[in-house]
C-alpha cells in the first residue's frame, strides 16, 4: 500500500503557483521530513492531503484513494495552535473534544469514545499529565496532548505541522522520538514538516524538501546536497557537515536556523 502519490501535481493557491507538476510517493509506514523555507508550500501540501487544497493539474492519491476530504484515516496536527493555551479544560477533555467525530456539546460521551481516548492518551503517555489544566502543562507536554488528539480514530497516516516550533531542543528530541516511536509501533506513515533537518537526523527514513515549487525526495545524504539544494533554494547552496549536524549554507547565510527566527512568536 502506499499512503500518499502525487503525479504530477500542481498546487495553485489564490493565482500563485506553490508547488509545479510535483511526483512523488511514500510508503504506508515511512516517516518522512518535509522540509523547506517559508512559503516553500509544507502545509499546502498537508492540505492537499487532506483534501483541503485541490489540484490545479495532476492526481493525488491518499492510502491507495483518490484524494477525499473528510478522510477519517488521516490524523492531522496543524501548524497554528496557539489558542489552545488558554483553555481552562483539562488535558484530558481537550483531547475528548475531539473524538467521536468532533461531538462538541454532547453532555456525556460514549463508552467506546472515552475508551478511544484512554487509549490514544496511553500511546503519547499522557494518562496522568491529561488530568491537569491545559494551562498547567508545558509546550513539550501540550504536544503530546494534540498528538493524542491527532490519534483518535486510529489513521493510517499522520499529518504533523511543524510540531517542533517553539520548543527547547531537549523537548525537541522528546517530541521528534515519541513520534518516531508511534509510528514504528502502529506501522504508520507520518509526514514531519519542519524547517530544519538537524532534530530528524537518525529518525527519519527520507526527507522531501520543498522549495522554488518544486521538490525532491530521498534519504538524506542524496537530497541534502549542494547541487539539489541549489535547484531548490534558487541560489548557490553549501552543505556543510560538522560534529554530526548539517548546516544549508548560503555564502555565509544559514539559511534553515535563520529562518527559524521568523517563529520565535509564537506561543
Ligand atoms: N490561503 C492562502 N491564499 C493565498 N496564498 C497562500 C495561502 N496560504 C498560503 N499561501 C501562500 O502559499 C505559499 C505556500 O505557503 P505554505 O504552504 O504555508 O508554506 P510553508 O508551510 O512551507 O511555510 C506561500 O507563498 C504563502 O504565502
Ligand atoms: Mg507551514
Amino acid at each position: 500500500m502506499q499512503a500518499i502519490l502525487f503525479d504530477d501535481v500542481t498546487l495553485v493557491l489564490a493565482g500563485r503557483t506553490v508547488l509545479a507538476d510535483v511526483t512523488f510517493a511514500i510508503g504506508d509506514s515511512e516517516f518522512v521530513g518535509v522540509l523547506g523555507p517559508n512559503g516553500a508550500g509544507k502545509t499546502t501540501l498537508m492540505r492537499a492531503v487532506l483534501g483541503l487544497v485541490a489540484p490545479e493539474r495532476g492526481r493525488i492519491r491518499v492510502l491507495d484513494r483518490p484524494v477525499a476530504a473528510g478522510n477519517a484515516r488521516i490524523g492531522y496536527m496543524p501548524q497554528s495552535r496557539s489558542a489552545v493555551a488558554g483553555l481552562r479544560l483539562s488535558g484530558g477533555d481537550f483531547v475528548a473534544g475531539a473524538a467521536g467525530g468532533h461531538r462538541w456539546g454532547l453532555p456525556v460521551p460514549s463508552a467506546a469514545d472515552r475508551q478511544e481516548v484512554q487509549w490514544a492518551l496511553a500511546m503519547v503517555g499522557a494518562t496522568e499529565l491529561a488530568k491537569r489544566p491545559l494551562a498547567q502543562t508545558s509546550g513539550g507536554e501540550r504536544q503530546r496532548l494534540l498528538l493524542a488528539q491527532a490519534l483518535l480514530g486510529r489513521p493510517r497516516l499522520l499529518l504533523l505541522d511543524e510540531p517542533l516550533i517553539s520548543l527547547d531542543p531537549h523537548h525537541q528530541r522528546e517530541v521528534v522520538e515519541l513520534v518516531r516511536r508511534l509510528q514504528q509501533e502502529l506501522g504508520i506513515a507520518v509526514l514531519f514538516s519542519a524547517h530544519e533537518i538537524n532534530p530528524l537526523l537518525g529518525v527519519l527514513d527520507r526527507v522531501l524538501y520543498l522549495g522554488n515549487g518544486q521538490a525532491a525526495i530521498g534519504r538524506v545524504d542524496e537530497v541534502i546536497t549542494g547541487p539539489v539544494l541549489s535547484r531548490l533554494y534558487g541560489t548557490a547552496i553549501d552543505v556543510v557537515q560538522l560534529n554530526g549536524r548539517i548546516f544549508v549554507m548560503s555564502g555565509d547565510y544559514d539559511m534553515e536556523h535563520d529562518e527559524h527566527r521568523h517563529d520565535h512568536g509564537h506561543a
